[in-house]
């Protein structure tokens, strides 16, 4: 089966230029300016050809939550350019057994029998009494990668996970091969827990804390700080790769009033001027990876007093960035690095986030002058709203290929499978 996209403009993480693309076995074969005979043809002309978004974080709900699955998921995701997730394992049992890990790789294989399915990889839930089991998943010693790194909660958050002793987290930086830390620090959420609204409860000095807590162990291994919100955490988090989402890039605290708990999550929406700062950071270079943290919670549960935190975000995550982009914000470059190169190469997957000879033809095409308004209807998410309700983006994928071939294409999705992807060791 092969595949040619012609006429396109080319957006790599280092350029662009105009070049047709055969995509032969799952992979990129050829660039080229003639017109190699295909299977099948796409007329790209007027649109960005660029690699699948890796989004490095996401929260599928599979097993024992329901407001997502991975059929869902999958075609939120493909409908937003993802083509690679990396799932987290706040799941109810949570992923933090080898069997529960082998146990949902087995589940999302055999999910979705009609559907698509998009690309995937698992992150492992880190306790403190499976630190065996940890380093026998991503440990330096295993000789092949079982999961995309250890996840560590230094706050509680959806989930019981929670690991508050540094000495364990040490332990664990310096046994695995990667660790990711959702940095809040609990012992400043429990000072703080009698404030009147969510931002001031878990306020920014817990993730300045946490992050402190964490530079005592940056000798010892690889950390990647999930959700960076402000310019003061990304600063001091420099030894570290450090991850921003789109929430935290496109909303702030006022958020909270008009919307309400939706605009709950953790780490909280912050001041406008935390927003513009983590601008700021990213512009700097300051910001590695961007992950959606799609983290969906059923409108029935948002509605309670006491709502849970996290909102959904894989399928917006690009058209937002785009949109930033083409309003100047930042080059359409860098939007590939932080949501493609960058997140294959911090998880060590092979093949993904580059338009290179010999990668995973894994494909986004936008269409820079698509312009639509979001709405949940026409997003695929099962919780069925999102916090950009309303909002006119500029930028939208229209075709999405994995594996070589067409998954999603202007609204109609086709039951291509997409696989676990494989680390580097
Ligand atoms: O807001 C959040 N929601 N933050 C987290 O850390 C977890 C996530 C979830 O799983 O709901
Ligand atoms: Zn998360």
């Amino acid at each position: 089966m092969s595949l040619l996209i012609k006429n396109g403009t080319v957006l790599t993480h280092r350029g662009h230029f105009n070049a047709n693309i055969l995509l032969w076995n799952g992979k990129i074969a050829v660039f080229t300016k003639n017109e190699p005979k295909a299977d099948e043809v796409i007329d790209a002309s007027g649109k960005l050809v660029m690699p699948g978004v890796v989004d490095p974080h996401v929260h599928f709900r599979q097993p024992g939550m329901s407001s997502e699955d991975w059929a869902s998921g999958s075609k939120a995701a493909l409908a937003g350019g993802v083509t690679t997730v990396l799932d987290m394992p706040n799941t109810k049992p949570p992923t933090t057994t080898l069997s529960r890990l082998e146990e949902k790789k087995t589940l999302i294989s055999t999910s979705t029998p009609n559907g698509p399915l998009v690309n995937y990889g698992l992150h492992f839930g880190v306790t403190v009494e499976n630190l065996e089991e940890v380093f026998r998943a991503v440990g330096w010693g295993t000789p092949t990668i079982l999961a995309a790194s250890a996840k560590v909660f230094m706050g509680s958050s959806t989930g019981d996970l929670l690991v508050r002793d540094l000495e364990v987290i040490r332990q664990v930086v310096r046994g695995s091969r990667l660790v990711s830390v959702h940095a809040e620090d609990e012992e400043i959420i429990l000072m703080h827990a009698d404030k009147p609204d969510h931002s001031s409860r878990r306020p920014k000095l817990a993730a300045i804390s946490a992050i402190k807590k964490l530079l005592s162990v940056a000798q010892q291994g690889r950390v990647y700080v999930l959700h960076v919100t402000s310019w003061d955490e990304a600063e001091l988090a420099s030894p570290f790769y450090r991850e921003a989402t789109p929430h935290h890039l496109f909303l702030n605290s006022s958020a909270l009033k008009e919307i309400g708990n939706y605009a709950k999550v953790n780490p909280p929406l912050r001041e406008e001027s935390d927003r513009r700062s983590l601008w700021q950071a990213l512009k700097n270079n300051m910001i590695e990876a961007i992950g959606s943290d799609h983290a969906p919670h059923l409108k029935e549960d948002k509605a309670k007093e006491n709502a849970p935190s996290g909102m959904p975000g894989v399928e917006t995550s690009l058209p937002l960035m785009i949109n930033a982009s083409l309003n100047g914000l930042i080059g359409l470059e860098k939007v590939v690095e932080l949501m493609c190169y960058n997140p294959s190469r911090i998880f060590s997957i092979k093949d993904k986030g580059k338009m290179e000879l010999g990668a995973d033809a894994d494909i986004t095409i936008v269409d820079p002058n698509l312009e639509k308004k979001v709405t949940a209807e026409e997003l695929h998410y099962k919780c069925g709203w999102t916090p950009y309700e309303g909002v006119r983006l500029r930028g939208w994928p229209i075709i999405t290929i994995v594996g070589g071939k067409i998954a999603f294409r202007e609204g109609e999705f086709f039951p291509v499978r997409g696989k676990e992807v494989s680390y580097a060791v």
